[in-house]
C-alpha cells in the first residue's frame, strides 16, 4: 500500500432493508469509531442510503452507492442521478462493478459517461474492473482489465482524475470464496498503475487501487502488504457489522505496523 492512505469499502450489493441497515450502523460504528488509520466506505442500496445519512453524519465512515446514471435529470425511468446521490451525504459511487456489466448490459461507453459525470458533479468513483475465469486462463488479464481503465478514463484530464478509485475484481474470486493470491492482485493492480501513469503521470501514484474477490478478516493483512494494494472492495463479508469491524482493524491494525504507530 506503499504511501498511500489505504480504503476499505463494504458493498452490500442488493441486500438490507431501511431497519436493517439502520441497526447495522449503530453496531459497526460502535465497533470502528476509533479507527483513524484508513478511509471506511459503506456502499449501501439507494433506500438505505438516506437512513444511513442520518446514522453516519460526522462518523468516520462514508457513504457510497452502488450505481448512478450518466443523465442529470429527465425523463428516465428507474434511474438515480449524481445529484441525488449527494443530496443524500454519498461522496463515492461505485461504477461499472462486474455484476453491472454482466448482468444488466453496461458497457464501457456508457461506465465512462457515468464517471465522467460523477466527477464533474464532485462524487469519488470508485471504478471496478476485472477479468472473467477465460480471459484469466487465456493469458489476457492484464490486457483487459488495462483496457477497461483505458477506455472509461482515457478522455479526462489528469486534473479531473485526481479523486478516482480502482477497484480490480477478477469475477472468478467474487462470492466464489476463492481469493486472487496476493501475487497474483500485485501483480493487476501494479498493471492498472501503469495504465494510470499514462494518463495522469505522477498523480497516479496518489490513486487508491483496491482488490476485491472474497476478502475476509483473515486475508486483508497479507493483501495490503502488498505496494500496489491500497485496500479492498468487500462484498459478503461486509453484510455483518462485527465481521467487516473486524476486516476493518485487522487492515488498521497493518497500517499502525507500517507507520510505526
Ligand atoms: P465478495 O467479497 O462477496 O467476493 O464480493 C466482491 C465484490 O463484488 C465487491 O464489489
Amino acid at each position: 500500500m506503499a504511501n498511500r492512505r489505504p480504503v476499505i469499502a463494504g458493498n452490500w450489493k442488493m441486500f438490507k432493508t431501511v431497519n436493517e441497515a439502520e441497526d447495522y450502523a449503530v453496531r459497526f460504528l460502535e465497533e470502528v469509531k476509533e479507527v483513524t488509520e484508513l478511509d471506511i466506505i459503506l456502499c449501501a442500496p439507494f433506500t438505505a442510503l438516506h437512513p444511513l445519512k442520518n446514522e453516519l453524519e460526522e462518523s468516520v465512515v462514508h457513504l457510497g452507492a452502488q450505481n448512478m446514471s450518466w443523465a442529470d435529470q429527465g425523463a428516465y425511468t428507474g434511474e438515480i442521478s449524481a445529484q441525488m446521490l449527494l443530496d443524500v451525504a454519498c461522496t463515492y459511487v461505485i461504477l461499472g462493478h462486474s455484476e453491472r456489466r454482466e448482468l444488466f448490459g453496461e458497457t464501457d461507453q456508457e461506465i465512462a459517461k457515468k464517471v465522467q459525470k460523477a466527477l464533474a458533479a464532485g462524487l469519488k468513483p470508485i471504478l471496478c474492473v476485472g477479468e472473467n475465469l477465460n480471459v484469466r486462463e487465456e493469458g489476457k488479464a492484464a490486457e483487459r482489465v488495462k483496457g477497461q481503465v483505458s477506455l472509461a478514463l482515457s478522455s479526462l484530464s489528469a486534473e479531473e482524475l485526481n479523486p478516482i478509485v480502482i477497484a480490480y475484481e477478477p469475477i472468478w474470486a467474487i462470492g466464489t470464496g476463492k481469493t486472487a493470491s496476493s501475487k497474483d492482485a500485485q501483480e493487476m493492480c501494479a498493471a492498472i498503475r501503469t495504465t494510470l501513469t499514462g494518463l495522469m503521470g505522477p498523480a497516479a501514484e496518489n490513486v487508491p487501487i483496491l482488490y476485491g474477490g472474497s476478502v475476509k478478516a483473515e486475508n486483508i493483512a497479507e493483501l495490503l502488504n502488498e505496494p500496489d494494494v491500497d485496500g479492498a472492495l468487500v462484498g459478503g463479508a461486509s453484510l455483518d457489522p462485527l465481521s467487516f469491524a473486524k476486516l476493518v482493524q485487522n487492515a488498521a491494525a497493518v497500517v499502525a505496523r507500517v507507520e510505526g504507530i
